[in-house]
């Protein structure tokens, strides 16, 4: 296993091109769901600088904190509440490309500026979501919602 995430170009859709290759062998390789989504989290902190990555896994009904890297985040979401319950409840990768328009955001941080979640799905469920902040507004469109749905579809839950 490589060490480190390697992208020597700077495009944003040439590093997802780069990376997403690296990150499907780095999951391929450890059957592991919680490792998988810790080493996840590592790579895309590591390459795109985002200031928090992290999945809420549903559990209970509830989605719950899972791994991630960046600040200490809010543990419970409940179906349908922030960005993160709204991408659970409508089934759909949502963009906020400003947090303080979005009606019922969760700040874990004030430092989060903008915002994207991820469903995974298992059949139709959703079972959990990727969710990724920036500290600046505007960080996020269809080229990430594109290359993040194929980097979710990597894990096995
Ligand atoms: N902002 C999210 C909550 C999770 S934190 O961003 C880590 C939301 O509105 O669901």
């Amino acid at each position: 296993m490589n060490e480190e995430i390697r992208v020597d170009s700077i495009s944003k859709k040439e590093m997802y091109e780069e990376i997403l290759p690296q990150i499907k062998s780095l999951v391929d390789s450890d059957g592991d769901i919680i490792a998988n989504m810790a080493n996840v989290t590592a790579a895309l902190k590591q390459v795109f600088g985002f200031f928090w990555v992290g999945f809420y896994r549903v559990m209970d009904n509830k989605l719950v904190l899972g791994p991630f890297q960046g600040s200490i985040a809010c543990t419970h979401i409940a179906f349908g509440k922030g960005v993160c319950g709204a991408s659970w409840k409508e089934k759909k990768t949502i963009v906020v490309p400003d947090v303080d328009q979005f009606p019922g955001h969760i700040a874990c941080s004030s430092l989060s500026k903008s915002e994207i979640v991820v469903p995974i799905f298992v059949e139709d469920q959703v079972v959990a979501v990727l969710d990724i902040d920036s500290d600046r507004k505007n960080s996020f469109d269809d080229l990430d919602s594109c290359y993040l749905n194929i980097l979710v579809g990597y894990l096995k839950f």
